[in-house]
């Protein structure tokens, strides 16, 4: 008797929360406000934008729209949190564009709020109603990195103006001999005579002292430029873009597809190590994604053996062995390198250092990474003082023993110090 009783209470009770949970659930609606929406983009890119545009179909439907073929707000919120579990209960319509899109997984989002959903959601309706605007072309925001002009451009233009002047030189020579000969057959005075036959032939002024001086010089300064050059770039490894165990294009995936760099690169934001992705990642998209039709050369099934996926089955074998990408950008270990000091902090764009990424097959080493090349920025970029109360005070400092209009650059919050950049 006492059982039932408790056991009626609980029932009573599960029935209660789930009439005030779905009474919450309903009553939930999308804001319009612009902090919302702000939000919401910024979600957006982060978390949807790898599968979703919201006016273009892309690996999932447009979104735009949504709002009229989904069930109700509160089905796209459960929708968007756990699909699979929406599917897995029966639900009609989940089933019905889960078999659209040929059984494609959509992620869950179990770590979203609601709020958060309906800031994405208000985001989407908003972007539905905004008129097109032309894209800016690509590249546009990417500022330029590297250094000046390319010292290998310098050593071109000289050893190019040296060999001009070695042509005029031996131009003028052949013209003064033929002049010589067409004087001497003429009728010349004395006076004349002694200037045309003058000592100074071609081959005397090549045995000269001075001449001899001058091209050694020459040569031994050209010399000692490259030795210079070559010491100064000892471990610079620009331009190094090793082959990768698995091809991976970056211009597939950041450019063409447009993932954000953030989605595979997990660390930027938070710490040290920007992180390589693990090849679960890459099944997140593989898994139904199976087949590229761009060259369709096996790579993909290099993806499955790291995770031990079977295609065929849909099943994991539990044998796993990680991809060994090879490393490319490497700073010796004595000096340290933070990137959310600069993506999160600095607001730098991954660009800046890395160059056009978007538009690589091939990862190479864009920037030189020698000591040099950090301190130039540092002397030359302005801290990222927006929404950043810690730097206000620092600002404040700054203004009044430099004037008001001083720019703080990364020097002088100690951008500068040995002990920020080396144990
Ligand atoms: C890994 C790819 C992927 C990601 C990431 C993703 N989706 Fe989806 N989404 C899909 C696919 C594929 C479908 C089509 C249904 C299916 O196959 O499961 C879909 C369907 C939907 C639908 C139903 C649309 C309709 O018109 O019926 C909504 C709403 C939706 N997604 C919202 C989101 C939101 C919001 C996010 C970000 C928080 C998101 N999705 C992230 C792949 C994705
Ligand atoms: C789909 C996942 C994915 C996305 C998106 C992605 N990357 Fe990568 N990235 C990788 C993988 C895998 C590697 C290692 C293989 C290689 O070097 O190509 C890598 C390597 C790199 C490297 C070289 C790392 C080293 O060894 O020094 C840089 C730099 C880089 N990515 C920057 C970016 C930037 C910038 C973006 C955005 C424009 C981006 N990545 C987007 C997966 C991704
Ligand atoms: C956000 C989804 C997504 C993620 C994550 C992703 N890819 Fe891809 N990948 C794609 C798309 C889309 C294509 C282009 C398919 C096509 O058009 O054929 C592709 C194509 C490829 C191709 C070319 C296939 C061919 O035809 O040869 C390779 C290789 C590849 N991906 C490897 C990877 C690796 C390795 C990872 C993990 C580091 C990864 N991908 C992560 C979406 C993704
Ligand atoms: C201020 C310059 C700078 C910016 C901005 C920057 N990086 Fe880097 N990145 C570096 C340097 C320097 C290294 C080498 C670090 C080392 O060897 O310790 C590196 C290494 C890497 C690596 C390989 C090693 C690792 O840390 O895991 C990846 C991947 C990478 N960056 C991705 C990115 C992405 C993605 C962004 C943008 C979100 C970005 N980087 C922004 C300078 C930068
Ligand atoms: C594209 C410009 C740029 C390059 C290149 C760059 N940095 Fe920076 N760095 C910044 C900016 C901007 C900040 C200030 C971030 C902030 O507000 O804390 C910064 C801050 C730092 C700090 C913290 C300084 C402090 O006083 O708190 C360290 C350490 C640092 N960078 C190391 C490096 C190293 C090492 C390299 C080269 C491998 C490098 N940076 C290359 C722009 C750059
Ligand atoms: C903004 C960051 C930064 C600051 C500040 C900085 N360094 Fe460096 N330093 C580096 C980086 C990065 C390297 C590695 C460059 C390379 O491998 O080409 C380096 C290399 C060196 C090396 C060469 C080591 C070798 O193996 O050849 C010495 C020595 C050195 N630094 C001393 C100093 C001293 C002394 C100071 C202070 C006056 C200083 N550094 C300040 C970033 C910095």
């Amino acid at each position: 008797m006492m059982h039932y009783r408790v056991a009626r209470f609980h029932s009573f009770l599960t029935l209660l929360f789930l009439l005030t949970a779905s009474f919450i659930l309903f009553a939930q609606t999308v804001p319009t406000d612009d902090e919302s929406i702000k939000s919401g983009e910024q979600l957006f890119k982060t978390n949807c934008y790898t599968c979703h545009r919201v006016k273009q179909k892309w690996t999932g439907p447009a979104l735009a729209g949504y709002e009229t073929r989904v069930p109700s707000i509160a089905w796209t919120i459960e929708w968007v949190k756990n699909s699979a579990k929406l599917i897995a209960s029966g639900d009609e319509y989940a089933n019905k564009i889960f078999k659209e899109y040929n059984n494609s997984q959509m992620t869950a989002f179990t770590n979203l709020k609601d709020d958060q959903i309906l800031d994405i959601l208000a985001y989407i309706e908003t972007e539905a109603k905004r008129q097109d605007n032309p894209p800016p072309p690509p590249g546009e925001n990417v500022a330029g990195g590297g250094a000046g002009v390319p010292s290998a451009y310098l050593n071109l233009i000289i050893i190019g103006m040296f060999v001009i002047l070695l042509l005029l030189l031996v131009i003028l020579v052949l013209i003064v001999n033929a002049l010589k000969k067409f004087l001497n057959q003429r009728d010349l005075s004395e006076e004349d005579k002694d200037v045309v036959d003058s000592p100074y032939t071609a081959g005397s002024i090549m045995r000269s002292p001075g001449f001899i001086f001058v091209v050694v010089f020459v040569v031994s300064a050209v010399a000692f430029k490259t030795v210079i050059d070559g010491l100064y770039s000892i471990g610079v490894q620009q331009g190094y873009a090793p082959k990768q165990p698995i091809a991976f294009s970056h211009k597939i995936h950041a450019g063409v597809n447009e993932v954000d760099c953030k989605y595979c690169h997990t660390g930027v934001l938070k710490g040290k190590q920007a992180n390589i992705p693990s090849a679960n990642i890459c099944m997140n998209c593989h898994t139904y994604i199976q087949q590229g039709t761009i060259t369709g050369t096996g790579e993909i099934a290099k993806i499955y053996a790291a995770v031990g996926y079977d295609p065929a089955t849909g099943q994991y074998s539990g044998k796993q062995k990680p991809i060994e990408w090879i490393r490319i950008h490497n700073l010796p270990d004595l000096a340290y390198f933070n990137h959310a000091q600069h993506v999160n902090v600095g607001n730098i764009e991954c660009q800046t250092c890395h160059g056009p990424i978007q538009e690589m097959d091939v990862v190479k080493q864009y920037s030189l990474l020698t000591m040099g090349w950090c301190i130039d920025c540092h002397r030359k970029t302005n801290v990222n003082t927006k929404d950043n109360a810690y730097y206000d005070k620092l600002e404040q400092l700054h203004k009044a023993a430099k004037g008001q209009k001083a720019a703080m650059k990364v020097e002088d919050i100690g951008g500068l110090e040995c002990a920020k950049c080396h144990y």
